[in-house]
Order: structure tokens, then sequence, then C-alpha cells
């Protein structure tokens, strides 16, 4: 099978290499994937970059990224519900050497969910990490609840957007640019221009959830505007990895500081996202930002345009 692989961390340029592989076995428990679609996010570029704290290669050769969908070809035992289906898949690349950069992957059948009709590849391809961590860090939200998503035109809080809305929820966003704005699609606040905290307590009042993108850069707006008894569910903290934390001035507001990872949910967790997210898919309720990045030769680039986050989306290549 073709398949794009790298053996050391570094520059895409330099480290990603296309050719020929062995196609996987799917074993007991698994189903076997035709790629149609990969999808790369940030953490697969930081992974093969080696930017992780400590990172080293925990497999001599690994196929990138955790994000895709296709058909399965092929199951093992157990799993045989699964032949013919089309799938989206997620955690392909987590703790595993084989990811979805490939024509073929093998993976357990609890990383694949039925991909609705009218869903294309391509979107499926993007629901892996963003749309299941925006579905975690807005999950239990009730109707009238009022919801500041920061970076609404990324690739996780533009999803977060939309399921805070799809739970009943008011959103405010931040965003640095008119045109972000309009991509993320709710009511916008520049947090490069204006004072966010003041703005989101003139439109909201205090929320009662914030999905935060960056926990260190956004943690004094975040302690101005929270309710007493809010949550604060934060997927990144890329500015500062190890913030120092206002322990006492969250806990003096009763805030529940979720700081999550879409990579550790339970089997139940995942089983629970992925049936949410269908049903929202076949109801049509999801609007999708895909960015061409070609096919599985043009990976290098694709990755340096998730490194440059110049894109309005989540970039996938065709396999
Ligand atoms: N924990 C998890 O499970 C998990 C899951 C998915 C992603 N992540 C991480 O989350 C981060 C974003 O991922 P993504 O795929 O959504 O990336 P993305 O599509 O590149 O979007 C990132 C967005 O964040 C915005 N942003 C950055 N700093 C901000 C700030 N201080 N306030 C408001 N907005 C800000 C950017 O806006 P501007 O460019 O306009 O500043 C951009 O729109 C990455 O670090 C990724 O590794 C974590």
């Amino acid at each position: 099978m073709k398949a794009v692989w790298y053996e050391g961390f570094g520059p895409a340029q330099d480290v990603l290499e296309a050719g020929e592989m062995t196609r996987p076995e799917p074993g007991p428990g698994e189903v076997l994937v035709r790629v149609r679609a990969t999808g790369i996010n940030p953490s697969d570029v930081k992974l093969r970059g080696g930017a992780r704290p400590g990172a080293v290669m925990a497999y001599p050769k690994v196929i990138p990224h955790s994000d895709g969908a296709g058909e399965v070809e092929a199951t093992g035992e157990g799993a045989e519900a699964w032949l013919g289906k089309r799938v989206w898949i997620s955690n392909a690349g987590w703790q595993r050497a084989h990811g979805t950069a490939a024509e073929y992957v093998a993976l357990p059948q609890g990383l694949v969910a039925e991909l609705p009709e009218g869903t294309g590849f391509e979107e499926g391809a993007c629901l892996g990490i963003p749309a299941l961590t925006a579905w975690y860090a807005t999950r239990g939200l009730r109707e009238g609840q009022k919801v500041l998503v920061t970076g609404g035109a990324g690739a996780v809080g533009r999803y977060a957007c939309q399921m805070a809305r799809l739970c009943g929820a008011e959103v405010v966003t931040t965003v640095s640019s008119a045109e972000k704005g309009a991509h993320a699609g709710a009511e916008w606040i520049n947090y490069r221009t204006e004072d966010v905290a003041a703005r989101v307590m003139e439109m909201t009042g205090g929320v009662d959830r914030i999905v935060d993108v960056d926990f260190a850069a956004n943690q004094r707006t975040a302690l101005e505007v929270i309710r007493p008894g809010g949550t604060i569910a934060g997927y990144a903290s890329a500015s500062v990895m190890s913030p120092e934390l206002d322990w006492y001035g969250f806990m003096f507001k009763n805030v529940r500081l979720h700081m999550l990872i879409v990579y550790q949910l339970s089997a139940e967790e995942r089983a629970e996202g992925q049936t949410q997210l269908n049903a929202w898919l076949k109801a049509g309720q999801l609007s999708h930002a895909v960015v061409d990045g070609g096919g599985l030769s043009d990976m290098a680039a694709a990755h340096e345009r998730v490194e440059r986050g110049d894109k309005l989306g989540t970039v996938v290549c065709r396999v």
C-alpha cells in the first residue's frame, strides 16, 4: 500500500517519506479501513516535530495522523458487522505506530464510527480530533446557559460554537479579525483589539462555561467572566505550557477546571461522542471547514500549512 511515514522527529520536508509499505491485517476485534481521506491536526505535526516534552520515537517507523475516513474492506474475528461500511476514524495515531496517512489502516472497532450518508470522506476526516474535542468540551451544556468559546475560528473552536448552540446555549467567541468572526459564525469579539472581559460581561453578564484554546493567555479573562460554579473546559495552553495557576481565584468562584484531552476519552465516552456527532450529522446540523491539502505526495506542504496556522479549518489530504 502507499503510505507516508517518518523514522525520526524533524521538519516535515526532512523526515516525511512517501512510498510502499506492507498492508496491515486486521486482528481480532479490528477493522481494516481503505482510507479515503486523512485529517491533519496540530497534534500530529507537533508529534512529528518532536515537540512533546520528553519526546522519544515510540516506534521505529510512524505513519502519522489520528483522523480519517474510508470504507471497511476486511474485518477480524468479532468485528464482522463493519464489513463494507463507510466509517470515520479517531485515535489511529495515539500510542500506535500506524495512523491514517496510508491507503489502509487496521484498528480496534471502537475507534471507528459509521459515516452517515450525506457526509463525505473529507468531512469525516475532521471529526476524530476537532469535532470530538468540541463535543467533549461542550458536553452537558443546557438550554439558556452562556458560553465563551475562545478562538471560534479554529478547527475545534468553530465546532464548539455550533455544538454549544445545538445544546441550547448562547455563545460568544473571540477571534482576531472580522473574516475569522464570519468563519466562526457566532457573536464575536476581537481579542487583539478589544477588552474581552468587559465585552463578554456586557454581552452575557458572565458565562457558565468557557471552552478555551489557550489557558495561559486567557486565564485572567476567564477569572473575570466565569460565573460562580462555572466550568472551564481547556483543551490547550500553547502560549505557556505550564502556566502559573491562580488557585484561590478559581477556588473562590467554585470553578471546575477541566483540562481535557480527546485521546483519553474512555471507551464509553468515545461511543457517546460518536453517537451524538452522528445524530447531528444525520440531521444535517454540523457545518465543516475542510482545507484541501492535496494527496499523499503533498503531505510535507500540508503539515507546514498546519504549522503556520494560516488556514481556516482542518487540512485534509485525499488518499
Ligand atoms: N486537548 C485536546 O484534546 C486537543 C484537541 C484538539 C486540539 N488541541 C490543541 O488545541 C489547539 C488548537 O487546535 P485547532 O486544531 O483548533 O487549531 P487551529 O485550527 O489552528 O485554531 C487555533 C485557533 O486558536 C486561536 N487562538 C490562538 N490563541 C488564542 C487566544 N489567546 N485567544 C483566542 N483565540 C486564540 C487562533 O486564532 P488566531 O489565529 O486568530 O489568533 C486560531 O483560530 C492546538 O494547540 C492543538 O494542539 C487539543
